[in-house]
């Protein structure tokens, strides 16, 4: 059977169904006193346009996902994609774009700090032939409001000129969370985007220009609101994922974003091993080589601890699969160790350079260590 060619029973359903026109997406955490006003906007907005909302819920703990779908019951177009065991703004608007058929797709906020009133404008740009329009508070018009604290704007500012630096082109907010674009153009980046973080929108530009399809980008100004009801969920991880996003950019891709914060878990690792070599030697008067055992293994819980709930906080193992995972993380940094000093020796035999030789040792190992419990550790 071909799609369309629908029996007779199905007919009656097909005179009634528009299909959506455009997706609205919206990510969210702990929203649940926003979504229902955030819908009822959205509608009046839209008028006649044929949409819909999908809700990306990951599993919030004050009942988001049940809200939506008790709104679901009362309206035919809301629909809420509820995710387990699973952290992430990113990924989470991937992938509402991912479950529908609308041609255009724009990404909103719960908390009614976009301004939704612009969402006509959006679209018509987007039929007019933009990849992408930005929802912009720095465009001509446009205002970041009330809804950004001093720091904050001194903090957006900065990752303003850095993004700039990786954009390839002029865009007044790369940092918005508010943007529609055409589904089948952000699918197309879609496999090669970070799934971390909050900066979506910088990813999909830079990652569509370095595929060669650069994106026609188009913006409307808005004035930025307050949040409506509950808190932010932006912290100092958010703000180092962006640096990560931002460094692998700016190596050309050669380095991925999570590198660079396993790098810095890997560094305090290191202090964390001193310290604890210098406890047990000293204070407990331990013999050399059980001292090095006991901070060895500390120094590995650490950086476990610290990768589970920061560089991999987008897919956290917990319960049982702590346990497991922890005892495959020791074994592969024990490899990672044996590489280490294999590499460091084979440079050492034929160059004679302490440091230089255990540098390259170091960085063997850190790279092992990253590529193998990316692999299985944290798959
Ligand atoms: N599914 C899911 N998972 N949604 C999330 C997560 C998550 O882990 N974290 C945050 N969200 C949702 C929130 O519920 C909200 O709807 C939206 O993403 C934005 O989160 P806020 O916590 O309100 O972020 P913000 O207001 O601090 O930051 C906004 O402004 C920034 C620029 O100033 C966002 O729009 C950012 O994308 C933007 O860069
Ligand atoms: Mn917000």
């Amino acid at each position: 059977m071909s799609i369309g060619s629908v029996s007779e029973v199905l007919l009656d359903t097909q005179t009634t169904f528009h299909p959506p026109q455009l997706a609205v997406i919206v990510p969210s955490y702990n929203e649940r006193d926003n979504v229902e006003l955030l819908y009822e906007k959205v509608a009046l907005a839209l008028g006649d346009t044929p949409w819909e909302m999908i809700v990306v819920d990951d599993d919030s703990p004050d009942g988001t996902a049940e809200v939506v779908n008790e709104l679901s019951r009362v309206y035919a177009n809301i629909r809420c994609l509820r995710r387990f065991g699973r952290r992430g703004l990113a990924s989470a608007c991937v992938e509402g774009m991912a479950v529908t058929s609308a041609p255009f797709v724009a990404v909103i906020d719960a908390d009614l700090q976009h301004d939704e009133a612009i969402l006509p404008q959006m679209l018509e740009a987007a039929v007019a032939g933009a990849d992408l329009v930005v929802g912009s508070r720095f465009a001509e018009g446009g205002s970041a409001g009330s809804g950004l604290s001093q720091t904050r704007l001194s903090g957006s500012n900065l990752a303003n000129r850095l993004a700039g630096m990786i954009a390839g082109q002029a865009v007044s907010d790369p940092m918005s969370g508010f943007f529609l674009i055409r589904r089948e153009a952000a699918l197309a980046a879609a496999p090669r985007l970070a799934s971390d973080g909050f900066k979506i929108l910088i990813d999909l530009i830079v990652t569509s220009a370095r595929m060669g399809r650069p994106l026609r980008i188009a913006e409307v100004p808005y004035t930025f609101r307050p949040r409506h009801a509950g808190e932010s969920k932006m912290n100092p991880l958010i703000v180092i994922q962006y640096l990560g996003l931002w460094v692998s950019k700016m190596t050309g891709g050669a380095l991925p974003p999570s590198f660079l914060l396993f790098g810095l878990v890997g560094g305090t690792g290191v202090v964390v091993h001193l310290a604890a070599l210098a406890f047990f030697t000293s204070v407990l008067s331990q013999g050399f080589v059980v001292s090095q055992i006991a901070a060895t293994l500390i120094a590995m819980a650490w950086n476990f601890v610290l990768n589970n709930n920061l560089t991999y906080a987008d897919r956290k193992l917990r319960g049982a699969k702590l346990i497991t995972g922890f005892l495959s993380f020791c074994a592969i940094c024990a490899l990672g160790g044996i590489a280490n000093i294999s590499v460091a020796n084979a440079i050492y035999q034929w160059d004679h350079q302490t440091f230089v030789a255990g540098l390259a040792g170091a960085i063997m190992s850190s790279v092992f260590n990253y590529a193998v419990t990316r692999a299985f550790t944290w798959k």
